[in-house]
């Protein structure tokens, strides 16, 4: 696995967190990155000392693997330039909704795998999935598995499945996110530190999840274990069920699935 050669075209916030983790845990023989924006490939040169240029093309002819991550509307223009020089490398699309079919209708018979990276990749907890296209090996199914457990989970899943699962890891981190933000600003109404309150709700999530992975318990057991009748938890979560709450969480992942559908059309 680390005999490979990788480049990132686009260096923004998914591919930063990507690339740390590659290079930290010394994944790749050589990381090269290209991208139109300046500031973002300074960035990853500055933290990570790879080598940075401005030529997709020359990004990709120099490598075994190649990650594409622009924004699914800059998707068309990237394959579209990089098409004459795609030979023998893997393409990893980690765009959301793109199918690698439409990949492959631009590149050609191309070995494509379409990932759905999170952001928590930066603090090596990240839950990913990742599916192939039609010509796509054995051999690249498993060299990403362990590119990309090498930084927390990642399950194969077939790719009618991408959406649904990008609901959960690609945006997952921005919705909990959500409502750690308001749990915390609720504490500093009542007087608690900003900090002090931040720290806490992010504390408290992360121990929610370490809490039903490690002891392998639904959310259901977790809040049975901690709403005690006409305890303080209950109160809350009265109000929670009253506004139907889990309503509007499902509306919120509907317009994520939407979207996504959107993207790949
Ligand atoms: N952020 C996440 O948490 C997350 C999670 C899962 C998947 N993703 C996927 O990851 C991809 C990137 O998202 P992001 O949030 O990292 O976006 P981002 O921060 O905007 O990064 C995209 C980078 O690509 C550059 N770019 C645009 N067109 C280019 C081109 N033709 N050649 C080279 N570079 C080009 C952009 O430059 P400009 O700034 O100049 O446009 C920018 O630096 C998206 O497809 C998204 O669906 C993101």
């Amino acid at each position: 696995m680390t005999s490979k050669k990788i480049s990132f075209i686009g260096t923004g916030k998914m591919a930063t967190a990507l690339i740390s983790s590659i290079y930290n845990k010394q994944l790749a023989k050589t990381i090269i990155a290209s991208d139109k924006n300046n500031k973002n490939l300074n960035n990853v040169k500055k933290n990570f000392g790879i080598k940075t240029i401005k030529d997709n093309k020359e990004a990709v002819r120099n490598s075994d693997v190649v990650f594409i991550c622009v924004k699914p509307q800059d998707f068309d223009e990237v394959l579209h330039e990089i098409k004459n020089v795609v030979k023998n490398q893997l393409i990893v699309s980690i765009a959301a909704g793109i199918k690698t079919k439409h990949i492959e209708s631009i590149l050609g018979n191309k070995r494509i795998i379409r990932v759905m990276p999170n952001i928590n990749c930066l603090v090596g907890e990240m839950a990913a999935g990742f599916s192939k296209g039609k010509f796509a090996t054995k051999k690249d199914v498993d060299y990403v598995e362990k590119l990309l457990s090498a930084s927390g989970l990642a399950y194969l899943v077939k790719e009618d499945l991408m959406d649904a699962l990008s609901i959960i890891s690609g945006c997952g981190p921005g919705f909990f996110a959500y409502f750690m933000k308001y749990l915390a600003e609720a504490g500093i109404k009542e007087g608690l530190p900003k900090q002090m309150a931040y720290k806490l709700a992010a504390k408290t999530a992360l121990g929610t999840g370490k809490l039903l992975l490690e002891k392998n318990m639904s959310p259901d057991d977790l809040i049975a274990m901690v709403a005690s009748k006409k305890g303080i938890t209950s109160e809350g979560l009265k109000v929670l069920n009253k506004h139907k709450v889990n309503k509007i969480i499902q509306k919120t992942s509907d317009a994520a699935y939407k979207r996504s559908k959107e993207l790949g059309k």
